[in-house]
């Protein structure tokens, strides 16, 4: 039995989701790997460090909402150090779950510079960094021996990215679709059911559904962030967003959802990919789904990504794409294989 020791950057859903199923798995695998978290850093609300670990249970209880400053000083507890005195802490692993810049990828995108070089392994659920800054570290991770994964970035806990490299593997993939933005398909069954946009928004982010910026998800950017790190993931080739036309569910006029869904169709953000002379072009747009389509029969937030390849023909993969444990899963997922590698 090994211990891990993880360095958090952000204590949001996923961290909380996190310290719930670590708690789990340690109750029911006695002789696996253990994780200890040894540092967190928020952004208002504080950062520590403890070499012995922090207490999942007082972590738990602290929440979302709690400051870091309630922890019990502990021995060895050390309290608001900077961001580059956490990053030269000792851990094995730098989880990086913090609110995602898409346009900067930063501060995320230096972290995992910094903790790569110093041969530490990351693990992402922010897709800033990857989306932002994707061949240099690879680079990186491939110069310095630093696994870098990122399950929980594309479909959240449905562990899709897996599914597309492992599972079909030797496989020539050709073209994939689906729905990406748990957000966007939950808006759009409140259109159907008869709500205005402006309340199922409200809903949307009441229910911890929508990006820390909301125009992330209402205007597709993150959809096409997806897409461009399925791209690099699958077929090795870096999309800049220029290159993917995006259309949003901002400003939509809830009747048109209403007529379609009464023509027996249900508008839905498609984000599409296919290779063409070995390129991938693509685009997020809004498409008329017919009910009888698996993607449109899809209820909440679920994800559903729809994959042609030669010779298996079309797949599809469905399942949940947002949520604290459901997000928490991956990155677990992900700690998991780096306790293998
Ligand atoms: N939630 C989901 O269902 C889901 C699904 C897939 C992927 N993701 C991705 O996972 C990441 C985390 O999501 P979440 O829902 O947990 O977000 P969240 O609840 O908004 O939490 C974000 C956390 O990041 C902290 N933070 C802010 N600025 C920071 C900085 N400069 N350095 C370090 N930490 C900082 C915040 O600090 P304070 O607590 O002080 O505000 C907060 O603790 C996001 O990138 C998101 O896109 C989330």
């Amino acid at each position: 039995m090994k211990n891990y020791d993880l360095l958090l950057f952000g204590f949001g859903h996923v961290a909380q989701g996190l310290l719930a199923l670590l708690e789990q798995w340690h109750a029911d695998h006695p002789e696996g790997p253990r994780f200890r978290i040894v540092g967190i850093q928020t952004g208002r609300r504080g950062s520590v460090y403890k070499s012995s670990g922090l207490d999942l249970r007082e972590l738990q209880g602290i929440g979302r909402g709690g400051s870091l400053a309630d922890l019990r000083s502990g021995h060895g507890l050390e309290r608001d150090l900077s961001e580059r005195a956490l990053l030269e802490r000792d851990a094995d692993f730098q989880l990086e779950l913090g609110p995602g810049n898409l346009e900067t990828g930063q501060p995320a995108l230096d972290r995992c510079r910094d903790s790569l070089r110093q041969g530490r392994p990351v693990v992402l659920a922010d897709k800033g960094p990857l989306v932002c800054g994707w061949t240099e570290l690879q680079q990186l991770a491939q110069d310095y021996r630093a696994a870098l994964r990122y399950e929980a970035t594309v479909m959240a806990g449905t562990p899709c990215l897996r599914f597309l490299k492992d599972n079909l593997a030797g496989q020539r993939i050709t073209r994939i679709e689906g729905l990406f933005s748990g957000s966007c398909s939950f808006i759009l069954r409140k259109l159907e059911q008869g709500e205005g946009l402006e309340s199922a928004v409200i809903q949307a982010k009441k229910e911890g559904y929508l990006e820390a910026d909301p125009r992330a998800d209402l205007l597709g950017w993150d959809t096409r962030s997806k897409l461009q790190i399925l791209a690099a993931h699958i077929w090795g080739k870096v999309l800049a967003k220029e290159d993917l036309p995006v259309q949003g569910i901002e400003g939509l006029d809830p009747d048109r959802v209403q007529r379609e869904a009464q023509a027996g169709r249900r508008l839905r953000l498609l984000g599409e990919l296919r290779l063409r002379d070995g390129r991938p072009q693509g685009r997020v747009r809004l498409e008329a789904l017919a009910v009888s389509d698996p993607l449109a029969r899809l209820e909440g937030v679920q994800n559903g990504l729809r994959v042609s390849c030669e010779p298996l023909g079309s797949l599809l993969l469905c399942g949940p794409g947002a949520g604290d444990r459901v997000t928490a899963s991956a990155v677990l997922l992900d700690l998991l294989d780096l306790t293998r590698v």
